[in-house]
């Protein structure tokens, strides 16, 4: 059978869906570029804010008229979803989407094979596994493959923050650390299949703390250093980190290991302490800009991005006016902000101090307005200077490729097809908020 899988929402879930992609083919099924040519479509979802969520209704309303088209031409067609709406909806999925055949959530997507043998041994049943199970589901798994010279890895999964906005630890469950050897393993099969940057994914992925062989908890910091020894790979990153779990010995990494890429992604959230206590985020603004002071002194050259949420219950003018604040400090060189989006059954939901949506959008814009300004700032400054450039994709014209700088900006440059999944010397010539363009120096 052909199977199409749509994503939303973060890395991991694009990890995921490789990852779903594997147990397909495993199966003998087959990817198809076009949803109408499959037999087998998956929703592979994302909760994390009330319109992400909705998206994936909306979609899956859209794609049923390609379903009754294909019925029509006597094609049936299997539709499941994954991922964290399965988690939080539950049956509801089958209530608002009454034709979806099967829904697995973020822990259980292992069960695919199960799933699917009982999808289509008695069809018309909605099967669903919301399960957080006891079993490891990377066991189950068949291998990772690399698709390219980027690839994603999952080292850690769920969250124990519990930060009062945030549906991730209720949908990904309890914080868990892959052992390391089985990260090294599926690290070293990558690079050995043309992987030249791998992106350590975790929701809280600073707060590794995997078994090693001899059953010794290790950090993130530690398998950084063992990563850096693969001699194929020449890019380390990792996202998404959490204030508080940066140690020193994590920060040191942007000191001595080259292949750490010097950018970061390190979400603030908001600048106000009020707001951060009743986000019960364990750190002040204080101690984020303390972080960061360490980090530009193992790097001066380190470049920052964050994710901030305005209109968080309780936000007045002077707690946003200390979001604007960081920003000015910090300088960030690429951020996500968003308006804070009340999520059932988190303890922010039910706050009686929620701020009208207009106030929120008006807050956004000025932040994203700052934020733009600061990326453009730093882009601009990269006008002239050489940079080491992978090359991931083909460009909309030909002979153009898209490639990314150590700083996750993207370049576009005129380049032959031979430079693909290579990291080459680029002259940056150009420079909008979003993209560099670049031509070519050298190997
Ligand atoms: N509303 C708005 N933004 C949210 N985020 C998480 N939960 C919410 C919410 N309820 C944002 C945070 C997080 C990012 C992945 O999404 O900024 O870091
Ligand atoms: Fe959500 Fe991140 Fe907070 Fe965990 S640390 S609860 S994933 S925002």
């Amino acid at each position: 059978m052909k199977y199409y899988i749509k994503t939303f929402g973060c890395q991991m879930n694009v990890y995921d869906s490789g990852r779903i992609a594997n147990i397909l083919q495993s199966l003998g099924h087959e990817a198809t570029p076009t949803i109408k040519d499959a037999d087998i479509v998956i929703f592979n979802t994302c909760h994390i804010r009330e319109k992400a969520a909705e998206k994936v209704f909306s979609d899956l309303g859209r794609y049923n008229q390609i379903r009754e088209e294909r019925l029509s031409e006597g094609k049936s067609t299997i539709v499941g979803v994954c991922g964290c709406v399965v988690q939080a909806e539950d049956e509801q999925i089958w209530k608002r989407a009454p034709f979806v055949d099967f829904a697995t959530g973020p822990l259980t997507y292992h069960r695919l094979p199960e799933i699917l043998a009982r999808v289509m041994r008695k069809r018309g049943d909605f099967v669903i596994d919301t399960d957080f199970p006891a079993e490891d589901k990377f066991d189950f798994l068949p291998e990772n493959h690399a698709s390219g010279a980027c690839s994603y890895l999952a080292i850690q999964e769920g969250c124990n923050n519990f930060c009062t906005y945030c549906v991730v630890p209720y949908t990904r469950g309890a914080e868990y650390s892959r052992p390391v050897e089985e990260v090294l393993k599926e690290a070293k099969r990558l690079v050995s299949e043309g992987c030249l940057e791998l992106n350590l994914l975790g929701q809280n992925v600073n707060s590794y703390h995997g078994e090693d062989s001899s059953g010794k908890e290790r950090s993130l910091a530690y398998l950084i250093h063992k990563l850096a020894e693969l001699d194929g790979l020449k890019r380390i990153r990792y996202t998404t980190s959490y204030p508080a779990d940066m140690t020193d010995e994590l920060i040191n990494c942007y000191k001595d290991i080259d292949k750490l890429m010097p950018y970061l992604h390190l979400p603030i959230q908001s600048g106000s302490d009020k707001i951060l206590k009743a986000m019960n985020r364990r750190h002040t603004s204080g101690d984020y800009l303390r972080i960061i002071d360490k980090l530009k002194e193992a790097n001066p050259n380190i470049g920052m991005s964050s994710d901030f949420i305005v209109g968080f219950p309780g936000e007045n003018e002077d707690d946003f006016q200390a979001t604007l604040d960081v920003v000015d400090k910090v300088q960030y060189i690429q951020a996500f902000s968003f308006k804070y989006s009340p999520r059932p059954g988190t303890p922010a939901a039910i706050m009686t101090n929620q701020i009208p949506e207009k106030i929120k959008k008006a807050r956004l814009e000025i932040l994203q307005n700052k934020l733009f300004d600061y990326q453009n700032k730093f882009n601009q400054t990269s006008i002239g200077k050489i940079m080491p450039v992978l090359f991931e994709t083909q460009g909309r014209h030909a002979g153009q490729l898209i490639g990314r700088t150590p700083y996750m900006q993207n370049l576009h440059a005129e380049l032959s097809k031979d430079n693909l999944n290579k990291i080459v010397k680029v002259k940056v010539t150009a420079a909008t908020t979003n993209s560099l363009t670049g031509s070519f120096i050298g190997e």
